[in-house]
């Protein structure tokens, strides 16, 4: 059979787990240019306290990619020294929910948003944004009222007071704009300086078991040397929530994002639910 060469671009992925904070993640994120995208799954999908995924087997974990389907993929124009590795995991590692070749049956990202609000036991999943916020714009504009069955939202992205983040701006900044700006409920936000120095995948690289997906994603990608942890921090954060890891830079304000996809930290004492944690320590 010849293979076809369907890249994921953006997968929204729907884990219904449960775990200490609420009873499950659904992580928005691209599987495209970084890494450390695939290595938040590999946390969210290994974390002791989400038992559930492993006597229910990883096929049952519902998968969404944006359409029109392309083959785009990556090449760093950047840096000139990562590689691209979404086909290679996705034709080497086949099966799952999702085979090689298959990607048409993917959820619309959007429709997956909605089937787990629907099934969500009100109050009981956190959405974990890793990647742009496009589809999480499309959802508030597709439906009212997402509040009561989301408990929180944890977004990857910005600078703390201020900045201007690739996960803002990367895609298109108005979206982002709209669904950080118009967010109703409580959203941590985990800036770009909190993964950046934590360098993570080294063990994982030269001593995880060869036939892990997440090991040849990191080999494939980096050569062996380890990367930032922007993403692994987020869902860490959105599982365990502060523990010693970190500590919250302020505990009132709300995120502001321009439409050039810039942003600010708006210091309002009167909002008191939307926080941006920092690590803690070196
Ligand atoms: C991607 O490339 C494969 C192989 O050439 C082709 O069969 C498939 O239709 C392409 N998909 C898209 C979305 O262009
Ligand atoms: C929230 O969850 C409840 C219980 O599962 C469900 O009946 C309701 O339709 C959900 N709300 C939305 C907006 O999907
Ligand atoms: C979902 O997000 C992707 C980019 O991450 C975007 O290309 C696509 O248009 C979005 N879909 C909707 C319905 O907004
Ligand atoms: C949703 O609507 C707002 C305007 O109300 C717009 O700025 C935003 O781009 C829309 N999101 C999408 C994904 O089309």
């Amino acid at each position: 059979m010849k293979p076809l060469s369907i890249i994921f671009f953006t997968l929204t992925f729907a884990v219904t787990i449960p775990f200490a904070h609420s009873k499950g993640l659904v992580i928005d994120t691209y599987l495209f240019s970084d890494v450390d995208d695939a290595g938040a799954l590999l946390l969210a999908a290994t974390s002791p306290d989400m038992d559930l995924l492993a006597v229910n087997g990883r096929s049952n974990l519902p998968i969404g990619i944006p359409r029109p389907l392309t083959n785009a993929t990556f090449f760093d124009s950047w840096f000139y020294e990562l590689g691209e590795y979404a086909s290679k995991v996705a034709f080497h590692f086949s099966g799952g929910t999702l085979p090689w070749g298959r990607a048409e049956d993917a959820w619309d990202p959007v429709a997956l948003y909605r089937k787990s609000l629907a099934e969500a036991e009100d109050g009981s999943v956190t959405i974990v944004s890793i990647g742009f916020l496009d589809n999480l714009s499309a959802l508030l504009n597709s439906t009212a009222n997402i509040y009561s069955n989301f408990t929180g939202l944890v977004v990857m992205g910005g600078g703390y007071p201020s900045g201007r983040s690739w996960n803002f701006w990367g895609s298109n900044a108005s979206p982002t704009a709209h669904a950080i700006n118009s967010w109703e409920g409580r959203v941590v936000f985990l800036g770009d300086d909190v993964g950046k120095d934590v360098l993570c995948g080294a063990p994982l690289m030269s001593q995880g078991p060869e036939d892990d997906p997440v090991r040849m994603a990191y080999i494939y990608y980096s050569y062996y040397n380890p990367r930032p942890s922007w993403d692994p921090l987020t869902v860490l954060y959105a599982i365990y929530g502060l523990g010693g890891l970190f500590e919250f830079g302020s505990e009132y304000g709300c995120n502001h994002v321009e439409r050039d996809g810039t942003n600010r930290w708006v210091w309002d004492e009167e909002v008191r639910n939307p926080t941006f944690p920092e690590a803690q320590g070196g």
